[in-house]
């Protein structure tokens, strides 16, 4: 069995997956979760494990039934009018949320609701049975979980972990909403390596993958 099959079973199981993205992009491993299957556990483990920003990637299609703009696009500051990353052609970063039965929107039980209700919310979006005033009535913006949204045609257009994710839990027959997080070196600050992020998901019996694995099958 291959890797991107342990993958799709891994998340198919609600377990997260270790993906790394590329050595020539972001060189970054993120630990991704179906959003439906995230609890407060899993948010502890994104901040305490992870360390970097804590996201929720969405498919284009839930983006457009939710009305979700990119950022970039949607604010009228000079900050935004030059999108110069080095390692894409732009951020996939919209709003950020809160469901509206959080307090402040940052403890674990608080994103872990914002996270699990915005999968259901796209799986209901999928269906067609979900749209932006049901969204605006169940999640208020600014708040402490960052949407993304994915392109359209996904790993042919960008080859981050917005659409990698999204890549997979479409080939899992999970809801098109996943979080993902990057995991940093606490002892350097940086991306934590490849080999360390491996080490890390055989420690805890998780499944590493290569983006670019997941490119060849599901691209
Ligand atoms: C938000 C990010 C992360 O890298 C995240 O993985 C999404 O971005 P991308 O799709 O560009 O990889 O910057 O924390
Ligand atoms: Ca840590
Ligand atoms: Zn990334
Ligand atoms: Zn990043």
């Amino acid at each position: 069995e291959s890797a991107v099959d342990d993958a799709i079973e891994a998340f198919r199981a609600g377990e997260p997956v270790l993906i790394h993205d590329d050595a020539d992009r972001e060189g970054e491993t993120d630990i991704v979760y179906p959003a439906t299957a995230v609890d407060t556990d899993a948010v502890a483990r994104l901040r305490n494990d992870a360390g970097g920003l804590i996201c929720v990637a969405l498919s284009d299609a839930v983006g457009d039934a939710f009305d979700l703009p990119f950022l970039q696009e949607a604010l009228d500051h000079p900050a935004t009018s030059e999108h110069d990353l080095a390692y894409d052609e732009r951020s996939s970063f919209s709003l950020t949320v809160n469901h509206r039965e959080t307090f402040t929107g940052i403890t674990d039980a608080d994103r872990a609701l914002t996270i699990a209700e915005l999968g259901a919310a796209a799986a209901a979006a999928d269906a067609g049975e979900y749209g932006v005033d049901d969204f605006a009535a169940e999640f208020r913006s600014p708040g402490h979980v960052h949407l993304l949204r994915a392109a359209p045609d996904l790993l042919s257009d960008r080859a981050g972990h917005t659409e990698l994710g999204i890549a997979l839990a479409d080939a899992a027959d999970c809801a098109p909403a996943v979080v993902v997080c990057e995991m940093l070196d606490d002892e350097t600050g940086g991306a934590r390596s490849p080999t360390d992020a491996a080490a890390y998901a055989d420690r805890h019996g998780l499944v590493y993958i290569e983006g670019a694995k997941l490119e060849a099958r599901l691209g």
